[in-house]
């Protein structure tokens, strides 16, 4: 595979010579079976980066530069990331910082990662095995812990990661190509939390290798202020839009429970149907809604077009949901109508739709509106 070491700088005069020949010489001969190549994505450093870079791609075929405007490092990110999959065919990036923060020698356990079967390595400096500068001070260490990694993974319920903000990583461009480059909601630095938010959500195989992240030796460090309050932005942001999906399904789901109720009461009451079957004849008109609706609104990033597909995925959904609705729903009714009696018969109703509700949006997000998930 092709793999493409990502490096942004900007004013890395005094480190980028020194880290495009470590990776050459002492990291890329330890990987065998990949093809490893670097891509330099500056943003006109007026301090002459580029032409350190130039002079050691005379000596390595595998080096690549590019260029842009000063934007922020998300918007460079967004930049190399595409360049590197549509131009240079990479099959993973790696993401790395110029200015030996990363040890570059850590590439080839993220890389021997990957070909363990996972997806997406993250440099994790908060798993065991992993450190942050012993020369950090308390608000600092604060900062980054509490601040970054805590703060993203209780917000958008990440448990399973301990380090949200870390800025080394491999990624397999078959999920990234699945990530909307153009529209993150950050160009700075709480960039990597919305692409790692992505990435998580769809699936991937996530693995944390510990690394050691070092104190800067030269040049500074660009990281301000205002991107503590972005990466809380695009944290609440990210919130806000999973919960937003959840939100349209309730509604969606309102209204086929309306439908339900409507045809339940009517058959129950003027019709004199038993409860259970007048169930039955309102959750076939509710879940018809339901598809329609949730197809039209609540998925409908990962809407379903064609008519074959239109069809199939219905009988998948009247399938599904008529497994929640005889044996979740109206076998709650049926329970309690056996059991405790007849005159309850729409509290079974309600209790047996709360667990309808959990079931469905269950069956909808994993197998209905499922976004493909890309095949190894
Ligand atoms: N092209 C480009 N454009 N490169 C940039 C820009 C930019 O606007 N801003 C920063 N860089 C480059 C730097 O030149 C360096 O190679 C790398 O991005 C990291 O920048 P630093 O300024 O050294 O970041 P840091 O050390 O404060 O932050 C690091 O640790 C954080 C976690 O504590 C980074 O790895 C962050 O990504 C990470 O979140
Ligand atoms: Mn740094």
């Amino acid at each position: 595979m092709k793999i493409v070491v990502i490096i942004p700088t900007y004013n890395e005069k005094e480190n980028i010579s020194r880290m495009l020949v470590t990776l050459e010489k002492e990291v890329f001969p330890q990987i065998k079976n990949h093809e490893m190549s670097i891509l330099v994505a500056d943003d006109k450093s007026p301090d002459g980066t580029q032409d350190e870079v130039k002079k050691v791609a005379k000596d390595y075929k595998n080096i690549e530069l590019i260029e842009g405007n000063k934007e922020g490092l998300g918007a460079a990110y967004a930049r190399a990331m595409k360049y590197a999959m549509n131009k240079m065919g990479g099959g993973a990036v790696i993401e790395l910082d110029a200015d030996f923060q990363h040890d570059p020698h850590d590439v080839v356990r993220l890389v021997a990662a990957m070909d363990e079967g996972y997806d997406y390595v993250i440099g994790s400096r908060y798993v065991p095995g992993g450190k942050i500068p012993k020369e950090w001070g308390f608000y600092r260490k604060f900062i980054s812990f509490y601040g970054g990694s805590v703060f993203g993974r209780a917000v958008l319920w990440l448990w399973g990661i301990h380090d949200v903000t870390s800025g080394y990583k491999l990624t397999r461009t078959e999920y990234l190509k699945k990530v909307d480059l153009d529209h993150l909601y950050s160009k700075y630095y709480a960039y990597k939390i919305h692409i790692l938010h992505d990435i998580v959500k769809m699936g991937a195989k996530v693995k944390e290798v510990p690394i050691i992240f070092y104190e800067r030796q030269k040049g500074s460090s660009k990281i301000e202020q205002k991107d503590l309050f972005d990466s809380f932005y695009v944290v609440l942001r990210l919130r806000v839009m999973d919960s937003e999906k959840f939100i349209k399904f309730l509604v969606v789901g309102g209204v086929g429970f309306i439908l339900n109720a409507v045809i339940l009461r009517l058959g129950v009451e003027y019709v004199h149907w038993n409860p259970s079957i007048a169930n039955l004849a309102g959750a076939a008109l509710a879940i018809f809604s339901n598809y329609n609706f949730n197809n039209l609104w609540t998925f409908n990033e990962s809407k379903i077009t064609s008519l074959r597909a239109y069809f199939y995925k219905m009988l998948q959904f009247y399938l599904t949901s008529a497994f929640g609705v005889i044996f979740i729903q109206t076998g709650t009714i049926f329970l309690g109508d056996k059991f405790l009696g007849r005159k309850n018969y729409f509290i079974y109703f309600l209790f047996g739709t709360g667990l309808l509700l959990i079931w469905n949006f269950t069956i909808y997000n994993k197998i209905i509106w499922r976004k493909k998930s890309p095949v190894a």
